[in-house]
């Protein structure tokens, strides 16, 4: 299965040779996020991917990330604009659906169930929905034969600042996207990839 074999070719690509991955490919990767499920459809993240100096400069305010030759970086925010957004996705729901928010009494029990936290629990639930979709990204990438990194280390605040984000949207995760370097020993033709056995991870069971 091809999907498979793209998942084994790709690896978390800190080497990059500086080729610029094309815009259709960046839409693909872009229409991949925006197809990934969310908890209730709620969908509660905003993407920047950036290029050019803006993304030079993300990297160097990052020492975690050290010197990479990304085409672009994909920064993953969270968005804890609620209720406000829940009531945008209601509206959204009735207009594309062609229904009335009165019959989405449902859909809007959810989501409030869902949102109606306290701030942290409602940013680790949008976080966990952010993840989701840099998931679908990253298995994108590899169908597309387009290297990728995704990041943690890197300094949240300092992009905050950088690209001048509301309160209720901030980073959690980077993605740097762009073609390895064919000599790159990490890449898994040259390096084994590791992970835990099958039986360590999985548990079938029929009772
Ligand atoms: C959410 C997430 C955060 C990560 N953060 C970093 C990071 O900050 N720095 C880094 O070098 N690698 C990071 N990685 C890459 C992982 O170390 C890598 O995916 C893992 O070792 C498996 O290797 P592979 O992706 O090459 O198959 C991250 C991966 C994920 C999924």
């Amino acid at each position: 299965m091809s999907f498979l074999k793209n998942l084994s070719w790709r690896y978390a690509t800190k080497k990059f040779d500086g080729r610029a991955v094309s815009a259709s490919d960046l839409d693909s990767i872009v229409e991949a996020i925006h197809l990934a499920p969310s908890a209730s459809g709620a969908q509660p993240y905003h993407v920047i991917v950036a290029s050019g100096e803006l993304k030079n400069q993300l990297i160097q305010s990052s020492k975690q990330i050290g010197k990479i030759d990304a085409s672009h970086l994909f920064v993953f925010c969270t968005r804890t604009d609620y209720p406000d957004r829940a009531e945008k996705q209601i509206a959204l729901v009735a207009e594309i659906q062609g229904t009335t928010i009165e019959a989405l009494a449902g859909l809007r029990t959810t989501v409030d169930r869902a949102t109606l936290v306290e701030p942290s629990a409602l940013r680790a639930w949008a976080a966990r929905q952010t993840y989701i979709a840099l998931g679908f990204a990253l298995a994108a990438c590899a169908e597309l034969g387009v290297d990728a990194a995704p990041m943690e280390g890197f300094s949240p605040a300092e992009f905050h600042s950088i690209l001048g984000l509301p309160e209720y949207i901030q980073p959690v995760v980077i993605m740097a996207v762009g073609y390895r370097d064919p000599a790159d020993p990490a890449q898994p033709s040259m390096r084994k990839k590791v992970r835990f056995p099958k039986e360590d991870l999985f548990d079938f069971r029929a009772e």
